[in-house]
């Protein structure tokens, strides 16, 4: 399909994996006998859209080198950092000079290895021709509460809050640029989101497939392992 803008995933991939308490980190942890990180990105290697993938490693990752990607034409790698986002800006930093400003870049959890096709292409679809970009969320199903020291302190309005998943699919420099800033300000971002609203952007919702888990904790694994062989059938 001819298109203005180049697309570009970045993964980061560079997490211990506290919360699971395994052994290894989350993204190496089999499921239905595949590394979960290997899973995410078979996922997103299907979607042609995307020129190329960047996953941020941690610096001491010795299981990498048994992941089929390591001369991958479409794979590049990067160090990853302290947090999230200093991974996801180390995956940007690789991508200079090959991306332009204005190409698109989809930022993807590695620990959420249910993503489908469709749900990236429904991304892509809806917001390729949007100034800011935006992110697939799922609106909350249960009532939200707002707690302090153990006790509720109001009821949220469960219309107006929404769960962020990922991908979330923003302009190359802005992104950049907002992560940098967030950076140099000494603010944490769990999200890129919320570095583009740092900037006074306005990012948009698209909604996502509730089996868009990310492998958070033990339970999680047989989870995934559910939903991915669901997604088989359909
Ligand atoms: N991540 C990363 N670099 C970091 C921290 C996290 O690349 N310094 C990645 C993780 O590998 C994961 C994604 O960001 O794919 C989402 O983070 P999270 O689910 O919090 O993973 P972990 O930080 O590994 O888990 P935990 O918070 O339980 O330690
Ligand atoms: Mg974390």
């Amino acid at each position: 399909m001819n298109r203005n803008h180049a697309f570009w995933g970045v993964v980061p991939a560079a997490g211990v994996g506290k919360r699971m308490g395994a052994d290894i980190p989350k993204q190496y942890l089999p499921v239905l006998g595949k590394p979960v990180l290997q899973h995410t990105l078979e996922r997103l290697l299907s979607v042609e859209a995307l020129s190329a993938v960047v996953v941020a490693l941690g610096k001491e990752d010795g299981f990498w080198p048994d992941l089929p990607f390591a001369n991958h034409p479409r794979i590049l790698v990067a160090d990853g950092g302290k947090e999230r986002a200093d991974s996801v800006l180390s995956a940007l930093n690789r991508l200079e000079g090959i991306a332009k400003a204005d190409d698109w870049v989809l930022v993807h959890d590695a620990a959420r290895l249910c993503i489908t096709r469709a749900d990236v292409l429904k991304l892509i679809n809806i917001l390729e021709h949007d100034p800011v970009g935006g992110i697939l969320a799922l609106p909350s199903s249960d009532t939200l509460k707002g707690v302090s020291d153990g006790i509720i302190v109001d009821t949220v309005n469960r219309n107006h809050v929404w769960r962020a998943l990922t991908p979330q699919m923003f302009r190359y420099g802005a992104l950049k640029e907002a992560l940098t800033t967030a950076a140099e300000l000494g603010l944490t971002v769990t999200d890129e989101a919320s570095a583009l609203e740092l900037k006074g952007q306005t990012p948009r919702i698209v909604e996502g497939r509730p089996d868009n888990i990310k492998i958070t904790r033990p339970e999680d694994l047989a989870l995934a392992a559910f939903y991915l062989e669901q997604q088989c059938c359909e």
